[in-house]
């Protein structure tokens, strides 16, 4: 199969991380719009969360199509990693890691460490025994919100997790424009800043919300 043939490459698996990386900044930068309703106050954020759920078996596509595209990312990521190291001899992995960014070489624990984050985040915010609900069994997305951030702990691990999604968002927008081969002694300048400013405001945006709970919500 020409599908399967064009995985087994290094470019099929590069396309890959590209495309469920895309998928994933779009929902990265969804959720932070969701998120940011918390300013709005408890009503708006509870309909937010009610409706989501009246989505019923859309929100379901959604949440099964993101868990594949992480899965992908994931499985091509380790892959495209083997291969690399498999094509290097070790004494030039110096070499390598001189001429790369920071950013690039965090990429590979950058990664797992979103993965356990997300671990902990669906625990902590939307399935742990520990969250309130209505007596419709909606749940109450501002109070939990508020109750789970006003533990300083937690709060100090989103903003530590946010950090490395920073990271991993800026070498991931950077790299993918180079997959699709914009490099341009003129743009490139203009596109590495666009990536960290785009990462920039993802991050300030969500750890603002830990911030205002430990700030004006104790
Ligand atoms: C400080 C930053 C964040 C806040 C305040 C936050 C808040 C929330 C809340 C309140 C929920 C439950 C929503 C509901 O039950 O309706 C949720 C779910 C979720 N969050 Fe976050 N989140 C943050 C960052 C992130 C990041 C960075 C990711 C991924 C990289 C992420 C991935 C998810 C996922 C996958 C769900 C489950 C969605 C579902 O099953 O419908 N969150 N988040």
């Amino acid at each position: 199969m020409r599908v399967a043939r064009l995985y087994d490459s290094t470019v099929g698996k590069k396309a890959v991380m590209a495309a469920t990386g895309v998928l994933l900044f779009g929902f990265v930068i969804t959720h932070l719009l969701g998120n940011l309703q918390f300013y709005l106050g408890p009503e708006a954020l509870n309909a937010y969360g009610r409706n989501l759920r009246h989505l019923g078996a859309l929100l379901w596509a959604a949440r099964l199509g993101l868990l594949a595209a992480v899965l992908l990312h994931i499985s091509a990521a380790v892959q495209l990693w083997r291969l690399n190291k498999q094509a290097r001899p070790s004494h030039y992995e110096k070499l390598t890691a001189a001429g790369s960014s920071y950013a690039s070489r965090t990429m590979m624990w950058s990664g797992p460490i979103l993965a356990l984050f997300i671990g902990y985040h669906l625990y902590h915010l939307t399935l742990g025994a520990h969250l309130l609900h209505d007596a419709d069994g909606f749940p109450l997305v501002y109070q939990n919100v508020v109750a789970g951030f006003s533990d300083p702990l937690a709060s100090g691990l989103y903003i530590v997790a946010m950090s490395f999604l920073g990271m991993h968002l800026m070498h991931g927008i950077w790299s993918m424009f180079q997959s699709i081969g914009w490099n341009h002694p003129k743009y490139t300048p203009l596109i590495k800043r666009i990536a960290v400013l785009t990462a920039a405001l993802i991050v300030a945006g969500n750890i603002s919300i830990p911030v205002a709970v430990l700030l004006f919500h104790q």
